[in-house]
């Protein structure tokens, strides 16, 4: 199945923030969504997101921090119980079991509130709520920018496989194009809020057609970076 959202726009206080806009995804495929700060990658985050829930598609979202998505208040086994009832599913330990495994998150206590637990495990738990009821698509914006550098590339390196034989797609949002390069196979880039260019990733590492790819490219090369 192909995920399709058309029209996607968004205009603040007068100005347009996010030019008419197609996104086409592959069941299964993995974006990555890049450009400059203030491109308007969040907002064609979110405008995916409402667009596609709103066809009936199902499409979790992992923000940048597990603040966003965690409250300070309430246990993770709480958190976990709301996530559950919310998709409307039974109780069950073993898709419980199977998402936590894959997260390495399966020895977090579960009794303790979200500040019982490191950051990195916090981010895997959002993610593994993310999962609980297979959504179409996973949108992720920044998820690894309040982890350091080396828990960030491992908790990627967990979703890439617990995502390989998944119908579920990814699109990562991301400043950090080292992260995206060595995990997606097509590369989106946004400036002014506009997609100036979507490739397949080795493609546009190699000839960056526009100016807000080459500045992302310049100087490094991404897919030798071992991140
Ligand atoms: N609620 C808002 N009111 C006014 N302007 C906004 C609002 N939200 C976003 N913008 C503006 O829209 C543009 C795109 O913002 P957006 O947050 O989508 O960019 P981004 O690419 O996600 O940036 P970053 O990499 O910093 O997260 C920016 O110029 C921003 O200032
Ligand atoms: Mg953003």
């Amino acid at each position: 199945m192909t995920i399709i959202a058309t029209g996607l726009s968004a205009a603040r206080s007068g100005r347009i923030i996010l030019h008419t806009t197609d996104v086409e995804i592959r069941r299964g495929e993995r974006i990555g969504l890049v450009g400059a700060s203030g491109s308007g990658k969040s907002t064609l985050g979110h405008a995916l997101i409402d667009s596609l829930r709103a066809q009936g598609a199902s499409v979790a979202h992992v923000p940048q921090s597990p603040d966003e998505a965690l409250d300070p208040l309430r246990s993770m086994a709480f958190h976990w119980r709301e996530a559950e009832q919310a998709l409307g599913l039974a109780l069950d330990p073993s898709r419980k079991q199977k998402l936590f495994a894959a997260l390495r998150i399966e020895d977090g206590d579960l009794r303790k509130r979200p500040w019982g637990w490191s950051r990195g495990m916090q981010q895997r738990f959002v993610i593994a709520m993310a999962l609980i009821g297979t959504p179409d698509l996973l949108v992720m914006d920044e998820p690894t920018s309040a982890l350091d550098p080396v828990v960030a590339a491992g908790m990627m390196d967990l979703l890439d496989r617990y995502l390989s034989d998944r119908r579920t797609a990814l699109l990562l949002i991301t400043h950090d194009l080292g992260l995206a390069a060595a995990r997606v196979l097509r590369l989106m880039v946004m400036a002014e809020g506009r997609i100036v260019e979507d490739a397949p990733t080795p493609d546009l590492l190699r000839v960056p057609r526009t100016e807000a790819a080459r500045s992302l490219c310049a100087h490094r090369n991404w897919l030798a970076l071992p991140c």
